[in-house]
Order: structure tokens, then sequence, then C-alpha cells
């Protein structure tokens, strides 16, 4: 797979030079030139909207596929990208086990009406460590809007990796994204990590449609601090609950079988789809 990728970015840069500009850095001039190429290459889907916190571990994954099936029953066409290139989770949640060719234009797995992408789809040893630099993991990034046959979507989610540099900071500075919903627990650490990651999309300019708490318990403290620094919303709290744990050990959606989990989801699918794209204040 890593080959292929590699061999590709090279066939690109033979045919697209890049014309520079007189001042222009050139490393913003490429910038500048992918995240063209990825608007038109992504120009039939209407929302893009981040699932993002920088601290590890605090839930993101969980609403990025809920949030995705509530969506998409709401009858909206949703794609689910699993942007946790080297470490990715999204088909253990779903219980997909597919192996996909690396045939281009890549084509989403379709789950339940959803269309994912994920890094885990082009490995047959599921548990086998994909090691890559930065570097690598941006290219595959890219390959994931610009080589993806994702066709006309309403909505799609992306589940971000932890942490401020690499995957998150190309995905913020490549993808025309609407927005982004913050994820963290009733931790101070993560709120403290939820504060560190709004801040980022700020200077990123982009919007922060609001935070979702999970793991939470009798008051979201932590959360409505989090919404209350970055001046936005709190756009949901979802409880602490071992069927969470049930279901991803063995790849259930609990969206779909446990009824006040489906609720706490549609409740924030049904906000954030009447939420227009605003810039970020
Ligand atoms: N509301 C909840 N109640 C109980 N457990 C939960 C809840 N939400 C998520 N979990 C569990 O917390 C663990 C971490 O969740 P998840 O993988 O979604 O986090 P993450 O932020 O995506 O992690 P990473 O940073 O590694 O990608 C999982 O085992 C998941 O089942
Ligand atoms: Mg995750």
């Amino acid at each position: 797979m890593a080959s292929e990728i590699l061999r590709r970015e090279q066939t690109d840069k033979s045919t697209t030079q890049p014309q520079l500009e007189q001042g222009m850095h050139p490393s913003f001039l490429n910038v500048l030139i992918q995240k063209k190429s990825i608007k038109e290459k992504t120009a039939g889907i209407k929302h893009r909207i981040g699932v993002y916190s920088a601290k590890g571990g605090v839930g993101k994954t969980t609403v990025a596929v809920n949030l995705a099936y509530a969506l998409s029953e709401m009858g909206l066409s949703v794609g689910l990208l699993d942007a946790d290139i080297d470490c990715p989770n999204v088909t253990f949640f779903m219980g997909i086990n597919t192996v996909i060719p690396q045939d281009y234009p890549l084509k989403p797995v379709v789950k339940d009406g959803i269309k994912v992408m994920s890094t885990a789809l082009f490995i047959e040893d599921k548990e086998k460590p994909i090691m890559w630099r930065g570097p690598m993991k941006g290219k595959m990034l890219r390959e994931f809007f610009e080589n993806t046959s994702w066709g006309d979507l309403d909505y799609i989610i992306i589940d971000l990796p932890p942490g401020t540099s690499d995957t998150p900071l190309s995905l913020m500075q490549l993808l025309d994204l609407d927005g982004i919903l913050l994820v963290t627990t009733p931790q101070s650490i993560a709120a403290k990590n939820a504060i560190r990651s709004g801040y980022m999309a700020k200077r990123m300019n982009i919007h922060l449609f609001g935070v979702v708490e999970t793991m939470s318990g009798n008051s979201p403290a932590g959360a409505l601090h989090v919404s209350k620094v970055l001046n936005t919303d709190l756009l949901g709290t979802i409880k602490y609950d071992e069927k969470f744990n049930e279901c991803s050990d063995i790849g259930k959606v609990p969206f779909l079988t446990e009824k006040h989990i489906h609720d706490a989801f549609e409740d924030i699918a049904k906000k954030l789809s009447s939420l227009g794209k605003k810039t970020s204040s």
C-alpha cells in the first residue's frame, strides 16, 4: 500500500508543476494547490464535520460512528472517514472485516447505508501495526479525498486522531470543513485538552459546532466549562454506560440497539443538522 501511494505522488508531481507567485513560499503554494484539488474532487459532499479532541480515548470514534448512524436514520446520505490513519478503529466499532483492493479510485465499503473508508480496510491482519511517519499519513489522507469515490453525500463525518499535529493539522488546513464537534469527558484533563483542541480550530479559522460530553455522570460541569471558555454550545451529553464497551467489543453499534443511546445521538444529530456553516468566533 505504502509504495503505491508514493508512486502516485511522483506521477502527480510530474503532471502538476506549481506556479510560484512572487513572494509566495513554496510550501504555502503547495497547500493551496492541494486544497483546491480536494475541493474539486469532493464537490459532491455537502457537509464535512470533524469529530475531534487532542486527547486520546475520550470517545471520538464512538461519537463519530453513532452520529453517522443518527444522521443516516434521518434520511441523509452519510460517509464516515476514519482519519486515524495509523491506528484506525472505526471498522472495529462497526464490525467490518472486509479487505478492499487498492484500485483507484478507492471505493468505500457500505455498511447499513453508510459509506466507510479507513486504512484498516486495506489490511488483512487487522491487528498488524501501521508504522508510518507524518508525511506518509498526510499522503494517505489526501488519497481519501482526492482518489476516493465518495459520490454525492449530505454529510461526511471525519473521525480524527488525537494530537495537534500531522493528521489533524493537515485536515484542518486542506479540507473545507463546515466545523468541528469537540468531544470531552468529565475529567479535567479531558476538558483542558478539549479547550486546547478548540483553540487550534479557532486558530485554523474553523467553526466549532459545540461540545459533546461522553462517559458523563450527573452533571456536565467539565463540558460546560469547555463550551464557556470557547464560546460555543454544549450539544449533548452521553452517560457512562457499559453497553458502549459491550457493543464495541463485538462490533455492534449501540445506536441501533439501545434506545437511550439512540435518542441521545438523535438529539445531537438534529441539533447539528440545524446548524449552518459559520465562521469561527
Ligand atoms: N458513554 C460511554 N460510556 C462508557 N464507555 C464509553 C462511552 N463512550 C465511549 N466509551 C468507551 O471508551 C473507549 C474509548 O472510546 P473511543 O475509542 O471512541 O475513544 P477515542 O477518543 O476515539 O480514542 P482514540 O483517541 O484512541 O482514537 C472505548 O472502549 C469506548 O467503548
Ligand atoms: Mg478513535
